[in-house]
């Protein structure tokens, strides 16, 4: 099969397109024919060498996938062949990714694609829908009528928690870097939105937020933890979710006189069952279109080099060139 791997970490370079062999699917695994898989910025690190993991050689990269069960291990039992599936998870703790054209995956990571939704919605809506999931329902208790701030509201984490938080019932206010990303946001549903390069976050809040926010969703790697525990309300909830490196200042006053929660995590940390039950709401919400994912362009998988390039200049050199996901398609 042709597959997107590296021998070795190191640059997008490092990554060739070739062929390997087909996986052979073991007792609780389906063998997935993937036809679509979309691209995280976690996949720049691991291939970087920037997270430390076990890594089989040679590694496929990538994490999530969407495609067609082809066959089956024996002791599968919630999909059959020809079942439609998408799912996250790949390329993490020592399994193999996603990014060929067959993948053997634990039925656990698994969730069925809905009829009406495409396989490249699906992949791009894997590892970001379940992360916005976790974070909204499981850590932050988001509810119906509650605000939420969404610190870069385009990105694909923060693009797909701007319409969770809608579809939850939220009132929501974001930031973007552009006039084509602020009107990317109001389209996703963001009920304000404030461009952090050219207007103060912090004035604009107040005028919109007096009482503060209920929720602060932080995408940024350096956290401005004074700005955002001053915009919180009274048990107000924060979520940072990236910056391995990061040690910013931290506000302690501020924070526990107004009762406010502090939750972070990774989503592949999370459990199958906590995975599954973010699946089954995001499968909904993609149906009743509340969820489209926020697709920025489509490539071939041979190009996967230039797209970790492309992924990397955006998030980590915040060229801002990409307003959303990557999907590839094998
Ligand atoms: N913990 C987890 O489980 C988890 C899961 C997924 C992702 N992550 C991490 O979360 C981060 C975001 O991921 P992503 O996929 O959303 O990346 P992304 O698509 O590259 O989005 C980055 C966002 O940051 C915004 N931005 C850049 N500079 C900003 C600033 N000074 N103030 C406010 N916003 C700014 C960009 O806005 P403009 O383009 O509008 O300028 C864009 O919306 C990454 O570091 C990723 O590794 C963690």
């Amino acid at each position: 099969m042709k597959a997107a791997y590296i021998n070795k970490t190191g640059p997008p370079e490092n990554i060739q397109y070739g062929d390997l062999p087909a996986p052979k699917p073991g007792p609780t695994q389906c063998l997935v024919k993937v036809s679509a898989v979309s691209l995280n910025p976690v996949d720049t690190y691991i291939r970087g060498g920037l997270i430390q993991m076990p890594l089989p050689s040679p590694f496929i990269i990538g994490c999530d996938l969407a495609g067609k069960v082809a066959e089956v291990g024996r002791d599968v039992t919630g999909f059959e062949p020809g079942d439609r599936v998408w799912g996250s998870n790949q390329g993490l703790l020592g399994r193999q990714g996603s990014f060929a054209e067959y993948c053997a995956v634990d039925e656990c990571w698994l969730h069925p694609t809905p009829d009406g939704v495409t396989d490249e919605q699906a992949a791009a809506s894997a590892l970001v829908g379940i992360t916005a999931h976790l974070g909204l329902v499981r850590d932050a208790k988001l509810a119906k009528g509650e605000t939420i701030f969404v610190n870069g509201g385009s990105g694909g984490v923060g693009s797909t928690v701007v319409q969770l938080s809608k579809a939850i019932g939220a009132r929501v206010f974001a930031t973007a870097g552009s006039d084509k990303k602020i009107e990317l946001c109001r389209q996703l549903g963001a009920d304000f939105v404030i461009n952090y390069k050219t207007q103060n976050v912090e004035v604009e809040l107040k005028k919109i937020a007096p009482a503060g926010v209920n929720v602060w969703w932080e995408t940024q790697r350096e956290p401005n933890f004074d700005l955002a525990v001053g915009a919180l309300s009274a048990r107000g909830r924060m979520i940072v979710m990236a910056g391995r490196e990061a040690r910013p200042p931290f506000p302690v006053g501020p924070f526990y006189v107004k009762g406010c929660s502090l939750h972070g995590f990774v989503m592949f940390m999370a459990t199958p069952e906590e995975q599954r039950d973010a699946a089954e709401d995001i499968n909904q919400w993609l149906v009743q279109g509340k969820l489209k994912a926020n697709i920025d362009r489509v490539m071939p998988l041979s190009e996967a080099a230039a797209s970790h390039r492309l992924q990397e200049e955006s998030t980590i050199g915040r060229s801002g060139s990409l307003a959303g996901k990557i999907v590839l398609k094998p």
